[in-house]
């Protein structure tokens, strides 16, 4: 069965998908995005990721190409359509198409493209495996915290990292402080157990899936703290894991060849990941 893709007002084979090529997402990565688990055919935290691409949408001052129900129905039918059980859906919003002009159009209009993909996911009991990480210079923009397609940095780092043998690539800010992954939020847990995690502000991405697991740990009264940290600190930490849509609570068991804790994936972690997998299958 061929895709289907949602591309402004219109459901097409995903070989006929298409967008102008003076849309301002292609041009100047003048867009959002989201990226959006479905498990048992539903979304996984639906609400806070469409939030956040209001906000994302808000911030750069783009009208929403469509209402916030119509969105969800568009997205429940490409699900439906694709036969998506286990899998996510991306979802792209640009200032849409203009001739070229840095300046926004006078009268813009919000392209939206919505597509499905399958994909497993892990199953409770599930034991996740340790990866490693490298460092890179964060040379990002200042605002990080939108979710903007403007992904040029994070695609060099992480193919860095793939050629180095590494799953994820953490940014370093230039006051030295380990900010966030590629494409995922980093946390640490420190000696006596408690959680640190880079607090909310222009230099990371609110994770919806950092957002699900504060909650989880608070709830197993866990400490959770989001406060800055070195690499000093992360080297010497006992566990290391970075959390995102697609990478639920992956364990981090080395970073630029210092062994994390033990080398193993530690408790803290392990709960957590037992914790975040029961949510994407019972979770809001
Ligand atoms: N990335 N930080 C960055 C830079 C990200 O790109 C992502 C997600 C996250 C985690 O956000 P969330 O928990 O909401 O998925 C943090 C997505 C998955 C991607 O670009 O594919």
């Amino acid at each position: 069965m061929p895709r289907t893709v949602y591309v402004n007002g219109r459901y097409v084979p995903a070989d006929r998908a298409a967008v102008h090529v003076e849309d301002r997402g292609y041009q100047f990565s003048d867009g959002v995005y989201e990226v959006i688990l479905v498990r048992r055919g539903r979304m996984v935290d639906g609400e806070p990721h469409l939030a956040r691409l209001d906000r994302s949408l808000a911030e750069l001052e783009i009208e929403p190409p469509i209402g916030r129900a119509a969105l969800e129905a568009v997205l429940a039918e490409t699900v439906r359509r694709n036969r998506i059980v286990e899998g996510f859906l991306y979802i792209q919003a640009t200032r849409g198409v203009a001739p070229r002009d840095h300046l926004f159009p006078a009268k813009p209009r919000a392209s939206l493209v919505c597509s499905a993909k399958r994909r497993t996911w892990p199953e409770q009991g599930a034991a996740p495996a340790g990866v490693t990480a490298i460092t890179v210079p964060d040379v990002r923009w200042g605002r990080c915290d939108i979710k903007s397609v403007g992904l040029l940095p994070n695609v060099l780092a992480k193919e860095k990292a793939r050629r180095a043998g590494a799953a994820e690539a953490l940014l370093i800010g230039d006051d030295g402080t380990v900010r966030e992954g590629g494409s995922s939020n980093l946390w640490i847990v420190d000696a006596d157990g408690g959680l640190h995690t880079h607090p909310l502000d222009h230099h990371i991405l609110g994770g919806v899936t950092r957002g699900a697991v504060k909650s989880l740990a608070e709830g197993a009264q866990l400490r959770v703290s989001e406060s800055k940290f070195d690499l000093e600190t992360l080297f010497g930490a006992r566990e290391a894991f970075v959390t995102s849509a697609t990478s639920f609570v992956k364990p981090l068991v080395k970073v630029d060849g210092h062994t994390i804790g033990d080398g193993e994936v530690g408790p803290v972690t392990r709960r957590l990941f037992d914790l975040y997998v029961t949510h994407t299958l019972e979770g809001p």
